[in-house]
């Protein structure tokens, strides 16, 4: 197991408030960034106690995108070492945020730049400080958006924004990318992090299993006919009554039933 070096980990009851801690660098991912985000990830994955992750930046960034000089400079001439920090790279971006057992959220606290987009894509929900500096800047250093990213604007963004954004490398606030629909919303800056905490929180304290049922519902009938997707959730309320032992039904319908509460308005306390 390796030192983890560039990341913190806070907990608040059932929230991992996940920092990328290279502030002097605007947070930029280095090779062992990613390979501390990938660790930090597969250890959080097994916590029970833990129902969302918030991924946020330390200092006055939240992600430069890659370490230009670290990821693209440095290993240049090798290979092989190009290559593993490349593929984790991916990986806990593209596919390990997006098919995590728990619900993720990217607080945008301020600079976010080319591979940063990934991680605001990966993640379930984003916020930004209104005040952010975002932008796709590869265009600006005579590149394009690589990696995982070309994926995660064509899953995220219109085709108008993403090339726009693109093509002219603009920088643009929080509250346009709320516009574009890159995050939830903007809030300024002073308060975000509250804010973020009380959303995080409201939804920890739902039921665990069914935040990921609610997760694999989504993400994968993405990728499923309209049949398949049918059958899949039927087999996931199945799997979901043995996570959970038929809360859903028992707790859930049940109090429902007895008059304790009505869940078009609110969950049932505890
Ligand atoms: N890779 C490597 N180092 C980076 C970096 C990146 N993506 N972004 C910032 N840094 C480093 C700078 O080199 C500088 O290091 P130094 O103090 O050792 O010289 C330090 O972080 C602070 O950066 P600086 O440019 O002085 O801060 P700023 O607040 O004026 O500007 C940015 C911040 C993010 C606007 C600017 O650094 C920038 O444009 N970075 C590149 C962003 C980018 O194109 N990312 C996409 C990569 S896929």
């Amino acid at each position: 197991m390796t030192k983890i070096e560039t990341v913190t980990v806070e907990r608040e009851g059932k929230v991992a408030i996940v920092t990328l801690n290279r502030p002097n660098k605007r947070n930029a991912m280095s090779p062992q960034l990613h390979l501390d985000m990938t660790q930090v990830l597969d250890e959080l994955r097994d916590d029970d106690t833990i129902n969302v992750v918030v991924i946020t930046g330390a200092g006055q960034a939240f992600c430069a995108g890659m370490d230009l000089k670290e990821f693209f400079i440095k290993n240049r001439d090798d290979g092989a070492m190009f290559e593993k920090a490349f593929r984790a790279s991916v990986e806990w971006r593209g596919r390990t945020l997006r098919y995590y057992p728990k619900v993720t959220i990217a607080m945008i606290n301020g600079d976010c730049f080319g591979g940063a987009f990934s991680i605001v894509e990966g993640c379930d929900l984003a916020v930004a400080a209104n005040e952010a500096r975002i932008g796709l800047s590869e265009i600006n250093f005579k590149i394009f958006p690589g990696g995982s990213v070309s994926k995660s604007l064509a899953n995220l963004l219109s085709p108008r924004d993403a090339l726009f954004y693109g093509l002219t490398g603009r920088p643009f606030d929080g509250v346009e990318a709320a516009r574009i629909g890159l995050v939830n919303y903007a809030t300024p800056a002073e308060g975000l992090r509250a804010n973020v905490l009380a959303l995080a929180k409201e939804i920890a304290a739902k039921d665990g299993a069914a935040l990921r049922a609610t997760k694999d519902g989504y993400r994968f009938s993405l990728e499923m006919s309209w049949e398949a997707s049918m059958d899949y959730t039927l087999a996931k309320q199945d799997q979901l009554t043995m996570r959970q032992g038929g809360a859903w039904q028992d707790q859930g319908i049940g109090g429902f039933l007895d008059k304790k509460y009505k869940p078009g308005l609110s969950a049932l306390e505890g």
